[in-house]
């Protein structure tokens, strides 16, 4: 089996997780202060979000020089420094992709927007007008005017990052080379931003294509092949049919990607993010299970709650006041008893929630450009605020909260951006303490997916399928079979497996109460889940 298949990737958004140098902002020597917690969680890889030299108007995914570190984090020497610290721990490290575009003040583009005649114009995707009604995910037209060569230029995100022309082979060179030169230097890999859109098709307003799979095959040849390097895609355009061929091992593309279809379902469909509907568990199970059949033995699944982009999945489908402990551990539990690779988001160990900042304290510009967007369309305040309580980036960008004192541990200086008030009780000093803490539960998931071949290699059936009380399901390998069986609920509820499992003798692996045996009928407490084998 390949090394990965029983790995968990812990994911650092840097700017937030320590600050070493007293600027209020994280760097690299807060990451190296860190290197034994991540250790010590047992997590087998590092992502770690965009580092390099940027303006920041997207906290780095907006990149201006892909071979050098931004000052803001520190220098080469440290992340060199860095790269060991985790080697020597057993612990690989990956970096942030982001070639779907570059920053504006990339010299590339500064070149191509001064001078059509220059070959860097050519790296964009340049028209004479707008020529479809296309919005940025960052709100607003996709093309932007530019003054000096009267043209306009594509950008999916925000203005100040300018699409890539993958079609343009100096571009394809330009990206492969700087892949090579960070494997090189010593990294295992790479976590690839929005990598499905490098195939889209402007003019059609095409988001997933086949050029998508014809780049990343020569990227795999021109990069990975022969390397043991790791790769996942964000493809927010995946689905079940598209995912196994983007990671399925003879098609020589990309290691695993993440689907984001799980995330998306307290949306109103077609209304974009903020608009949002209850969350229906069973829609949820679906998704899951759809996902976990059409990756078994076709390809590989990765396993997320969290990331810089998402909320708190405890504020989100758990219940982050009374039941903060017992339902974190229960979405940990039944995510990390799936197939695929887990990742966990800085802060999901330890069960940080999201914050209801005043208006004026949020930092994202994506959240900033909704307000106004939002306003103009006549959404009351309150319609948005509730959106960016629920949905907006910065829920999971607050600092790491290290301890109960000052700044919540995370910086001598004021913070870039605010600190959950909730500090003083959740907090890594206190988990470690507290042999029943969230970190701890995490730590066996971690552990047990090593120890049990059947969590990478059993097939899914879901258990009690049409009740949304429960999440619950079997797996399956040879003649053994784990059962996880979670009550989503904040009730306590009866749950009757006589027609669902047909038990053997077996034991229990983990429990988030303090349940030490399975019956076929059992009461179970609110969030209460437990996770069997026999
Ligand atoms: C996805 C990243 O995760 C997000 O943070 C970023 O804003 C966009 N891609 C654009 O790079």
């Amino acid at each position: 089996m390949e090394w990965w298949k029983k790995a968990v990737v812990y994911q650092i958004y840097p700017m937030s997780f320590k600050d070493s140098n007293g600027d209020g902002m994280g760097d690299l020597g807060g990451v190296l202060e860190k290197v034994d917690y991540l250790k010590k969680l047992g997590v087998d890889i590092v992502w770690m979000t965009p580092i390099y030299e940027s303006p920041m108007d997207d906290n780095g995914y907006d990149i201006s020089d892909y071979y050098k570190i931004n000052p803001l984090f520190g220098t080469m020497e440290q992340f060199e420094q860095l790269l060991d610290a985790l080697h020597e721990r057993g612990i690989r490290l990956i970096m942030d992709l982001v070639v779907n575009h570059t920053s504006d003040e990339h010299e590339w583009f500064r070149q191509a927007r001064k001078d059509k005649s220059s070959k860097y114009h050519d790296y964009y995707i340049w028209k004479d007008r707008p020529i479809t009604d296309q919005q940025s995910f960052f709100s607003g037209s996709v093309w932007e005017y530019n003054e000096e060569t009267e043209e306009y230029y594509y950008h999916l995100f925000s203005r100040r990052q300018p699409d890539l022309n993958w079609d343009n082979p100096e571009v394809r060179k330009e990206v492969y080379k700087l892949i090579n030169w960070w494997l090189d230097k010593g990294i295992d890999g790479f976590r690839m931003d929005v990598i499905d859109l490098i195939g889209k098709i402007p003019e059609e307003s095409i988001m997933y294509g086949e050029k998508s799979h014809k780049y990343l095959q020569e990227m795999y040849r021109e990069c990975f092949e022969g390397r043991e390097a790791f790769t996942v895609g964000e493809t927010s355009f995946a689905t079940p049919v598209s995912a196994p061929l983007y990671s399925d091992k003879e098609r020589k593309e990309l290691t695993m990607v993440f689907g984001f279809e799980h995330l998306g379902l307290e949306e109103v469909k077609g209304n974009g993010k903020w608009d949002l509907k209850p969350l229906d568990v069973n829609e949820l199970k679906q998704v899951f299970l759809v996902w976990q059949k059409a990756l078994h033995e076709k390809g590989w699944n990765s396993l997320f709650w969290s990331n810089h982009d998402q909320p708190r999945i405890v504020s989100r489908m758990g219940n982050d006041t009374v039941y903060r402990k017992e339902s974190a551990k229960m979405l940990g539990m039944i995510l990390h008893g799936m197939q695929g690779t887990p990742y966990i988001y800085q802060g999901e160990e330890i069960g940080m929630t999201n914050v209801k900042f005043a208006l004026e304290d949020y930092k994202d510009v994506e959240t900033i450009n909704m307000v106004k967007e939002k306003q103009e369309a006549g959404w009351s305040m309150e319609k948005i605020m509730k959106g960016i309580y629920a949905k907006g980036r910065d829920n999971a960008r607050t600092p790491i909260q290290w301890n109960a004192g000052k700044n919540a541990g995370f910086s001598e200086h004021e913070p870039w951006i605010g600190i959950n008030p909730n500090y003083k009780e959740i907090n890594v000093e206190e988990a470690i303490k507290d042999e029943d803490s969230i970190f701890h539960f995490y730590q066996k998931l971690i552990r047990l997916r090593k120890e049990y071949e059947i969590i990478s290699t059993g097939d899914f059936e879901l258990l009690f399928e049409e009740d949304r009380r429960f999440f619950a399901y079997k797996r399956q390998a040879d003649d053994r079979t784990l059962v996880v069986i979670a009550n989503f609920t904040g009730e306590s509820v009866v749950c009757d497996c006589t027609d669902e499992i047909t038990f053997k003798e077996g034991r229990v692996l983990l429990s988030n109460y303090d349940r030490n045996s399975v019956e076929k009928i059992m009461s179970l407490r609110p969030y209460e889940a437990v996770m069997y084998y026999m």
